[in-house]
């Protein structure tokens, strides 16, 4: 694969070499930009956002990349209209329907994240069949942030931990960053190395708002249905050009 200008790209570190990021989280942002340049409705972006969403997965599995999360439908994106939301719950459950299947046998597993108890009930038997149907696979592990906000996710976590502190089980010096996290849609899951956002927006959008506190932050131009195999290795490379300090000093510097 070469870069832009005909220069070869500098190879990406092998599936095993650190440097390939345990974690990855992705914005799909643009969908409608996508659509609405072409003169075709917003659900067309969205559809083709499936298939970019498609060949994400498969590339990120085939990298080494061991959980790759989508910002799929976020809590605040019940402000659209009807349509469009009614459209992006089709999707969903249409890629659960058509691709399960594949994923399994692709050995990768699927995680829900988000809320559950407003989603109707055939979207919310399906997110619970994704993730039971994969609960033993052992490649990628595909979180899906369906009906997502950090914020509501952190709300979520500090209700469990006051009811466990009502019930008498808790101390509340005990509360601590490490207790907090075993309460989020994400316990037991490493926190993102890399988000990647497309379309040029530069936010968080409330997308794991906790966990990102330490993520590599990579900002595409091109909108999500047009983000390919290469749009994937490009920020990758990025990535590892990157210095993590996660407060600390650089390698070899002593301060004073
Ligand atoms: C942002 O584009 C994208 C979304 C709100 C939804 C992302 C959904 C998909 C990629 C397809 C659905 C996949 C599943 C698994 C349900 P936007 O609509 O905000 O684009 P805009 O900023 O250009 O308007």
């Amino acid at each position: 694969m070469s870069a832009a200008g005909g220069v070869p790209a500098r190879p990406l570190p092998s599936a095993d070499d650190p440097r390939i990021p345990t974690h990855i989280g992705i914005i799909m942002d643009g969908n409608g930009r996508w659509a609405q340049s072409r003169g075709l409705p917003r659900a067309a972006g969205h559809r083709k956002g499936v298939e970019a969403l498609r060949r994400t997965v498969r590339h990120a599995g085939e990298l080494g990349v061991g959980y790759l999360t989508i910002f799929s439908f976020s809590s605040e994106n019940w402000s659209r209209p009807a349509q469009e939301i009614a459209s992006l719950m089709s999707l969903l459950r249409r890629f659960i329907q058509q691709d399960l299947k594949e994923l399994a046998q692709a050995n990768v597993r699927v995680i829900p994240i988000g809320r559950r108890d407003d989603l109707a009930d055939d979207i919310r038997a399906l997110l619970v069949e994704a993730e039971e149907t994969t609960r033993a696979n052992t490649g990628l592990t595909l979180l899906v942030a369906f009906n997502y906000g950090g914020r509501d996710e952190i709300a979520r976590a500090c209700r469990k931990l006051a009811e466990r502190v009502r019930a008498g089980e808790l101390d509340p010096a005990a509360i601590d960053e490490t207790l907090l996290a075993c309460e989020l849609d994400t316990a037991g899951i490493p926190d993102p190395d890399l988000i990647i956002r497309t379309s040029g927006e530069n936010r968080l959008s409330n997308f794991t708002m906790w966990q990102a506190a330490y993520s590599e932050f990579v900002f595409v131009p091109q909108h999500w249905p047009d983000f390919d195999e290469a749009s994937l290795e490009a920020a990758i490379r990025e990535f590892c050009n990157r210095d993590r300090r996660f407060g600390g000093l650089a390698a070899g510097m002593t301060g004073g």
